[in-house]
């Protein structure tokens, strides 16, 4: 875990994490369909749930949807596959938090290694990563769908989570 990761500059703060739920994904499809070109389906959420990836909402003191994360395990690594903040609430610490509850959870999970890719072109989510600690380490040619056809690169990042004080180097 970078040591710059804890903390932050904001005062902010949700009410708090939820289970991501089925009932709660009328305003997570909304949400996905406002923020991006190539938004998930509601298939591909329900399709998460029933998986039993780790999947939460964050939500407001009047219960409104803030934002939401959907991670996958693996053998002791975690890949963020999913985090979206709605845009009136963004730089305000919520990404942050969630990614940070996603730390607790590795360390809890014995999870090393939090993965994920961003969009070439996302260059506002990957400078959030690299604040938060995460190194750019490769690249997947094609990864996203891009208009007209076309296809766009990803930049995979990766965070070391840091268990009993020690952070596993990448091979
Ligand atoms: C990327 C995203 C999730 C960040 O959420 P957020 O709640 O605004 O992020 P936070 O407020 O927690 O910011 C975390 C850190 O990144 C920095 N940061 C956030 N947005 C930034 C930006 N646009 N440019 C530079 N730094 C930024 C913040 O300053 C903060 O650092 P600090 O706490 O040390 O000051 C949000 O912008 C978003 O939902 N974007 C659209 C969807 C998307 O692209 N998702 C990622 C797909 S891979």
């Amino acid at each position: 875990m970078s040591a710059n990761f804890i903390g932050g500059s904001h005062a902010f703060a949700a009410e708090g994490l939820r289970p991501m739920t089925a009932a709660a994904l009328d305003g997570v499809v909304v949400l996905e369909a406002s923020v991006y070109a190539f938004p998930w389906s509601r298939g591909n959420f329900i399709d998460s749930l029933a998986a039993g990836y780790t999947a939460w909402t964050l939500n407001g003191a009047f219960g409104e949807l803030l934002g939401y994360c959907v991670a996958m395990h693996g053998v002791a690594e975690m890949h963020l596959l999913n985090i979206t903040v709605a845009a009136p609430v963004r730089q305000r610490g919520y990404a942050r938090q969630m990614i940070g509850e996603l730390v607790t959870f590795c360390q809890r999970e014995g999870a090393r290694r939090l993965w994920l890719e961003v969009r070439e072109s996302n260059l506002e989510a990957q400078a959030t990563y690299a604040r938060l600690g995460f190194a750019a380490v490769g690249k997947r040619k094609g990864y996203y769908p891009a208009p007209e056809g076309r296809r766009e690169d990803a930049v995979v990042m990766s965070l070391g989570i840091a268990i009993d004080g020690v952070v596993d180097a990448l091979d």
